[in-house]
């Protein structure tokens, strides 16, 4: 089962980031074909500077591989390394009715935002059709706000295929119900845009930091304390068994410890948890040329199924080349 994924480049990773889709993606490379790219040539449209979106590129790469992916157990590359895609976004311009893009909620969230209207914003999701149907992708996980473009994707796909004869393979969104939203330090939803994240990268004074901001009740030390409404415990929970879960939720019935306590804990967790992971970060900062050698042994295996399906397609559509 070809199970393929993009991941735009955006500075640090979260805890949200990393329960809500990363450690679904270490799984998935065990369990299926996984195709996992950076999508560099997305994230251009909304990049600041060129050295800010090369730093961003190369950091993406850096923490997918400190954090798990695997680039023996999936096929990892740089979305501008193979340009096929460029291609292959085209000809299925060619496809794309302006009534279909029109209609792209992300398309008109950014614009509502103040971001400026230009042509790659608006034909975004092509691009993005082209990612996935390149590869012959049969699954597409995605979060909430990425389900419409997976249909615009079937739309288009659909729609070359009635013209050109069965040629692609009509992909699947997969969206992962039940994995439950990590809170941020406020209690809302963690996310880079509300300014209440947990860095997995952040240093171990910035995370104690960041920890004890965590908001909480002012139940007094002695007293014991509700863990079902606490975002400390809410937390702490991704990072332990079912045993220790069962442990702290007796630390809080019992009273005796304050909330600084279980802060203290959750950043013990958090520092542990990640230990492997920043190690294997430090070695890859240090060896950004075997970084870059691994996105190309990666892009080398896209490229040649890449190759092979646009030969097809060129000649189906009667592009010479
Ligand atoms: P942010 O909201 O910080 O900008 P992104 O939109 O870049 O995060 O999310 C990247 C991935 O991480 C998506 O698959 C998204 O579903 C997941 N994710 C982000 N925040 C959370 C969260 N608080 N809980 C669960 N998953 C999350
Ligand atoms: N648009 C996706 C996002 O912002 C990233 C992406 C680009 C993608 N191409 C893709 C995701 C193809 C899945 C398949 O998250």
């Amino acid at each position: 089962m070809r199970v393929l994924t993009g991941i735009q480049p955006s500075g640090a990773l979260h805890i949200g980031n990393y329960f809500g889709a990363i450690k679904q993606m270490k799984d998935l490379q065990n369990s299926s074909d996984l195709f996992i790219f950076i999508a560099n040539y997305h994230a251009l449209t909304s990049s600041k500077d060129g050295s800010d979106l090369q730093s961003n590129t190369l950091d993406a790469a850096i923490n997918f591989l400190s954090l798990g992916i695997d680039p023996n157990k999936s096929t990892f590359w740089l979305q501008s390394d193979v340009k096929e895609v460029l291609e292959l976004y085209w000809i299925l311009s060619t496809q794309t009715p302006m009534g279909l893009l029109e209609r792209a909620h992300s398309y008109k969230d950014k614009v509502a935002k103040g971001i400026p209207a230009n042509h790659a914003l608006f034909s975004y999701p092509v691009l993005m059709a082209a990612d996935i149907l390149l590869y012959d992708s049969q699954i597409v996980p995605v979060g909430k706000d990425q389900i419409q473009h997976v249909e615009i994707t079937r739309d288009i796909a659909i729609k070359f295929n009635n013209k050109y004869g069965d040629i692609l393979t009509i992909p699947e969104f997969k969206v992962d119900e039940i994995v439950a939203t990590v809170p941020g330090t406020d209690g809302a939803k963690m996310s880079k845009s509300y300014g209440n994240t947990i860095d997995i990268f952040c240093s171990e004074k910035q995370l104690k930091k960041t920890t004890g901001k965590i908001v909480t009740d002012s139940t007094p030390l002695e007293e014991p304390k509700d863990y079902e409404t606490c975002n400390v415990f809410a937390l702490a929970k991704l990072f332990l068994d079912s045993d220790q879960i069962q442990d702290l939720e007796q630390r809080y019935k019992k009273g005796g410890e304050g909330y600084g306590h279980f802060k203290m804990y959750l950043k013990e967790l958090i520092w542990d948890y990640f230990k492997d992971a920043r190690e294997k970060r430090e070695y890859y900062l240090a060896h950004t040329d075997k970084v870059r050698e691994i996105l190309n042994i990666g892009a080398d295996k896209a490229r040649t199924i890449a190759k092979a399906k646009m030969e097809i397609i060129r000649e189906k559509v009667g592009v010479l080349g």
